[in-house]
């Protein structure tokens, strides 16, 4: 395939799966512009060094994501949410960014938009706002005259090994009983299997793909972490004590009692499809290790997800 004239814009780019989707396809030889708000900041002048063409500007700033938009033949869309505290976006905000950007995409010509919803989208609401937003984003993008993929990554392997999940205390606490089972999904798979989709349109047009790594019960993972660490890793649930200081995690261990955030991707015909996505354990031999290792060294007394 001849890519020189294809540019693929990344919103995202200085963020976990945005920049993986960069990384991924900058790999794969398919020329990629990013919109990043800080044109200097570190993450983006190391984009730069990749290769990356920059766009100054912000999801709040029509006219900037309209310039970033121009001209290019695909959209990587991905939006932060209200489930993380740090960009103060509400879920009406992250609606109106995800579906103007979709609009844009079908006023400039783009000829394939891929989506990165989350796992626990669907007909049905969950009552969390930042799960339910992104089914509109969603049924908005379906509605639209333009050849699109919809990607639902699962829960990231990175959020077990963050600062302030008790691993110093050789301790690991989620949402899963210790014998049940959850996908997760490698924040750098999501580059792949995103420049497999942008490879390949005429297979994933207008497809909804849940994507994840790999399955894994809380027990397994007190099993992979401890190798990984050196050290006795437990793992236990999230006790109800904190739960009930914590409404935010009590409504996601709903949803995830419900069955709405464990997982529903075929990863034998993902693994079939897009080679060297990866296991818990491969995962924890590179940089799963390495955020283990940091998580460790940092402590912390607090739950990292809010
Ligand atoms: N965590 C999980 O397990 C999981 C699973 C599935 C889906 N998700 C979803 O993933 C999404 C977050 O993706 P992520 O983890 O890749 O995010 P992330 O690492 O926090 O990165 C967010 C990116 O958005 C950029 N950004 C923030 N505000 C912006 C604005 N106003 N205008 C333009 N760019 C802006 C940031 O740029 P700066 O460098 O300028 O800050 C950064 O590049 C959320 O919607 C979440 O619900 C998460």
């Amino acid at each position: 395939m001849i890519l020189q004239d294809k540019t693929i814009l990344v919103f995202g780019a200085t963020g976990q799966q945005g920049g993986s989707v960069a990384n991924a396809l900058r790999a794969n030889g398919w020329p990629v512009r990013a919109l990043v708000r800080d044109t200097k900041s570190e993450k983006a002048v190391a984009l730069a060094e990749q290769g990356i063409e920059l766009v100054q500007g912000d999801f709040s700033d029509t006219a900037s994501l309209q310039a970033a938009i121009e001209g290019v033949y695909g959209v990587f869309s991905v939006q932060p949410s209200s489930g993380q505290g740090a960009y103060g976006v509400t879920d009406e905000q992250e609606g109106q960014y995800g579906k103007t950007i979709a609009d844009l995409a079908v006023v400039n010509g783009v000829q394939h938009l891929v989506y990165s919803s989350t796992v626990a989208t669907g007909p049905t609401k969950t009552g969390m706002g930042h799960f339910d937003i992104k089914s509109e984003i969603e049924e908005y993008i379906r509605g639209l005259d333009i050849t699109h993929t919809i990607v639902r990554p699962s829960t990231f392997m990175e959020i077990l090994a963050l600062p302030g999940m008790g691993l110093d205390k050789g301790q690991i606490s989620f949402f899963m009983h210790p014998d049940q089972s959850a996908q997760f999904i490698a924040v750098e798979d999501i580059g792949k299997i995103v420049a497999a989709i942008f490879a390949a349109p005429e297979k994933y047009a207008n497809h909804t793909l849940d994507i994840s790594s790999d399955a894994v019960s809380g027990a397994e993972i007190a099993e992979k972490f401890t190798r990984a660490a050196g050290r006795p890793i437990n793992y236990q649930r999230f006790p109800d004590a904190l739960l009930e200081t914590n409404p935010f995690l009590k409504a996601l261990t709903k949803v995830v009692d419900e069955g709405r955030l464990t997982g529903n991707a075929d990863i034998p015909t993902l693994r079939q499809q897009i080679p060297g996505l990866l296991t818990m354990d491969q995962w924890l031999e590179g940089t799963g290790k390495t955020a283990l290792l940091a998580a460790i060294e940092a402590g912390g007394d607090e739950v990292a997800l809010r």
